[in-house]
């Protein structure tokens, strides 16, 4: 992974010029789960439609340093076999850059006893803190050391891992999907109270249940998982991650701003209701069929209404991912207006880069901002450099720029690698010129 690449991306000027086709990839944040859950089992899984990014690389690569073999098949499959795994210290260089990391702890925990592992990485958004996972681990009967020298946690368990109730003060996906995984090896019942439903969640737990596990209410906010005792899976099922409703709700946005007509195949509209919900409400001309979206794009500055009152919100709201893609789409609406970012308190970060190009933007505090539109946006005083601070908020400014007048760079595309694959390939197929440079 190169860290220093960038983009030069030529805005269209306000024309809603794009057309084309989107083929969405398998969901990252389930597939991420797919492959923690892997050390569940007693050979190898075969995953599939798993998407090529630079996560999935970096847990493959944590994997296979905790001795897993991992392979991508000739089909497209990803094989993994935890058999001969031999380590249960996770690699802190690796993990200091994706807090998908610390999925991997409960499994490897629940199946050797031990762990070891960085406090976790990933996006700069918020202080991510793990307490949730750490305090379902020891009602489960493990002990937490923190070695405060080295930042690295040492969990461990005597004997088997025991079921226990859990009630999450916070609803957390992560936490949510790890202490299930746990629990399908511990010795009796679990039951896990205020849940994520992300259906990525239900994604991986449904193919749990497929191989032998047995967890109740899956997509609820309560799970009752019956423990195995220790007995690991039987790799009955293969598993299909399904399709990313964040790329899918990325280029729906990128579609209404910027193409006459964008169509996003092989996605599951019913996993972005709320989405759809806000940019109707905007005015935006979406129609849907079963796995299938179609945004034809309105010019002009009076084309699309502001949003008085958008709180992002655990799913089926309006995903925290998507706040800073609609927040760019904002800047191009007529009228004020207010986002609430309910998830993370620092995930506005690349306001300033929005602000830049003439966006006029307020940040109220670490969870509110107000946004007046519309505004042209362009390279002011020829300065048309951006950065990307997330995964998220860098298609936002790319996005910025597409529909802004200029020339603009992007730098730090790796974040961008993180999420989506090759995104100046499926742009440049729409018709927008977006080139993949080494930064100087
Ligand atoms: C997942 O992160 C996603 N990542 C994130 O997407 C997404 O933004 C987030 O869910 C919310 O939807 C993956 O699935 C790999 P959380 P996760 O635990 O699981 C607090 C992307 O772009 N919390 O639901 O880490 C936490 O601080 C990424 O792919 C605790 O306080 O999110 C946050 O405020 C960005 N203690 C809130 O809960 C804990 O022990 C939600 O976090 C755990 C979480």
């Amino acid at each position: 992974m190169n860290q220093k690449e960038s983009f030069v991306i030529e805005g269209l000027a306000e024309e809603r010029s794009l057309s084309g086709t989107v083929k969405v990839h398998g969901a990252k944040n389930a597939a991420l789960k797919a492959m923690a859950a892997s050390v569940l089992f007693a050979g190898p899984v075969e995953l599939r439609n798993v998407p090529r990014n630079n996560d999935i690389e970096t847990l493959s690569k944590i994997l296979i340093r905790l001795g897993a073999k991992v392979a991508w098949q000739d089909d497209g499959a990803l094989s993994i076999d935890t058999s001969a795994m031999s380590s249960t210290d996770i690699d802190a260089e690796l993990a200091g850059s994706m807090r998908a990391s610390v999925v991997l702890t409960g499994p490897l925990l629940a199946r050797f006893g031990k762990v070891t592992f960085p406090a976790p990485g990933g996006c700069v958004i918020g202080a991510r803190p793990i307490d949730l996972f750490l305090a379902g681990y020891e009602k489960m009967g493990a002990t937490v050391t923190l070695d405060a020298g080295a930042c690295v946690y040492r969990i461990e368990s005597a004997k088997k891992l025991s079921g226990a109730e859990m009630f999450f003060n916070k609803v957390t996906v992560g936490g949510t999907e790890t202490l299930m995984m746990t629990a399908v090896l511990a010795s009796g019942k679990t039951v896990l109270k205020n849940c994520a439903m992300e259906p990525e969640i239900a994604n991986v737990a449904e193919w749990l249940v497929s191989c032998g596990a047995r967890i109740e209410g899956i997509g609820t906010p309560t799970m009752a998982i019956h423990g195995s005792g220790g007995a690991l899976l039987q790799p009955r099922e293969s598993y299909e991650a399904i399709p990313d409703r964040i790329e899918a709700g990325s280029f729906l946005i990128l579609g209404a701003l910027c193409a006459s007509r964008l169509a996003i195949e092989g996605c599951r509209p019913d996993h972005l209701d709320a989405v759809i919900g806000v940019l109707r409400g905007s005015g935006a001309k979406i129609e849907t069929a079963a796995s299938r979206i179609v945004v034809e794009g309105s010019a002009g500055p009076e084309a699309y209404a502001a949003i008085a009152d958008l709180r992002t919100h655990e799913y089926p709201g309006f995903p925290t991912d998507l706040q800073p893609v609609i927040v760019a789409y904002l800047t191009q609406a007529s009228g004020e207006s207010r986002i609430f970012e309910t998830i993370y308190e620092g995930r506005f970060k690349y306001i300033e880069d929005l602000q830049k190009l003439g966006a006029s933007i307020t940040v109220m505090n670490p969870r509110e901002i107000s946004v007046k539109g519309a505004t042209p946006l362009r390279a002011m005083a020829g300065d048309g450099d951006l950065t990307a601070h997330d995964i998220r908020a860098g298609f936002a400014v790319v996005m910025a720029a597409l529909c802004g007048s200029g020339t603009f760079t992007v730098s730090n595309v790796h974040l961008i690698d993180r999420g989506y694959e090759r995104l100046e390939q499926q742009l440049a197929a729409l018709g927008a010129s977006v080139q993949r440079i080494k930064a100087a």
